[in-house]
């Protein structure tokens, strides 16, 4: 089994239909040209049905990006199908990403079918799609809740009429890491033809587990991760793409690789979050304003001495210039010689000792000190 991973960036589709998150199509472009130069694989451009605006810009994504492949969302219907193709026309390389529900939950009551009309119809769709294009996905909505057995009948019959990648989402955020991973070994062990495609895993983190269950999806044999910048998404969003990748580069035990520059990681973060309108909660993994800055004074003193101290992570990795000495009442003194050091005071022991407890009350007053709190600290003790 290849040891490369897929990544697939849901951003401009699972990520855009937040509310309040909704872009234009030249915003929509800008992003797609952020993520080539990231690069991701596959980029899901759309859900060209959906809206006008939604299929101009699967259009316009075609032709600016060169390098992905450009994916366009679909129900298990003509329609939906046909415009889907006609949006991909302009794409160097295209994938058309068609499905419906696996569960019986979705089954009995979203589709008021039964199990045997929606394995039809998963047929029907991917060989209709087939006729546009030959890279077609394949998604088994709320595979997270589906019976297993089931499951793996949809999987095998789609990828005998042609579908090329198979997604096996946990929809609704449900699974726990250990049976999503179950799951995808249990389809390994159990569809003849899982060679013929590349099993993806589309991971929702309505329980915070989108990323844990991504990587034991991986772990299973999943060889295509469905991400978002940022892990915005639906509800409580999606895996997010800078976790999911900053662990694989991390645990080099894994023997995996993705082709992400990690180091833009930090620049298209901060893009995806202004154009999109969503904050990024301080304390989110490996993006967060927090992620490297350390506040407390054992935790100065270990990274003062020695970055590995306390961090996994090279912050250069993902393009954050280094980590951040946070000066608040819980710093120690090695934290307020390094930051002062850093403005160009040289401070010998005995006046540290006296600028530290005129320092620990002024943090007590005040949340966090900065450059200008030390300048005039040191200025009103003729320092
Ligand atoms: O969460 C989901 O199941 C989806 C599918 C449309 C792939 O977003
Ligand atoms: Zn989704």
């Amino acid at each position: 089994m290849s040891n490369k991973i897929f990544i697939f960036d849901t951003t401009l589709r699972d990520g855009e239909q937040v509310p309040g998150c909704q872009l234009n199509t030249v915003e929509k472009v800008k992003i797609a040209r952020e993520l080539e130069k990231l690069g991701v694989d596959v980029i899901e451009g759309g859900f060209p049905i959906s809206s006008p605006g939604d299929f101009k810009s699967v259009i316009e994504i075609s032709k600016a990006i060169k390098k992905p492949i450009i994916c366009a969302l679909t129900r298990a219907r003509k329609a939906d199908i046909d415009v889907a193709a006609e949006s991909l026309k302009f794409a160097k390389r295209k994938r058309i990403h068609t499905g419906i529900g696996s569960s019986d939950i979705h089954i009995k009551h979203k589709f008021k079918s039964t199990r045997k009309k929606i394995l039809e119809q998963a047929i029907w769709a991917v060989k209709y799609a087939k006729k546009f294009v030959d890279d077609i996905e394949f998604y088994a909505e709320d595979a997270g809740r589906a019976d297993p057995n089931f499951l793996a009948k949809m999987v095998e019959e789609v990828i005998k009429v042609g579908a090329t990648v198979v997604n096996i989402p946990d929809t609704t955020g449900y699974c726990l890491p250990q049976d999503f991973g179950a799951k995808i070994k249990y389809l390994f062990e159990n569809v003849k033809n899982i060679n013929q495609a590349v099993i993806s895993v589309h991971c929702h983190n309505d329980l915070g587990l989108a990323t844990a269950n991504t990587m034991a999806g991986i772990i299973n044999g999943a060889r295509q991760v469905e991400v978002t910048v940022n892990g915005i998404g639906e509800r409580a969003g999606n895996t997010s793409l800078e976790e999911i990748a900053m662990i694989l580069k991390t645990h080099k035990k894994l023997d995996l690789k993705t082709d992400i520059n990690t180091e833009k990681i930090y620049d298209i973060s901060q893009k995806v979050s202004k154009m999109m309108n969503m904050p990024i909660q301080k304390n989110k993994a490996i993006v967060g304003a927090n992620a490297f800055a350390h506040s407390s004074g054992i935790h100065q003193d270990g990274i003062i001495k020695q970055r590995e101290n306390y961090e996994i992570i090279d912050p250069k990795d993902v393009g954050i210039d280094k980590s951040k000495i946070v000066l608040t009442a819980r710093s120690g003194r090695a934290a307020l010689k390094y930051r002062l050091r850093n403005l160009k005071y040289e401070i010998k022991q005995e006046h540290l000792n006296t600028i530290y407890k005129k320092f620990l009350n002024l943090a007590d007053e005040k949340k966090e000190i900065n450059d200008q709190d030390l300048r005039i600290l040191m200025v009103q003790n003729n320092l």
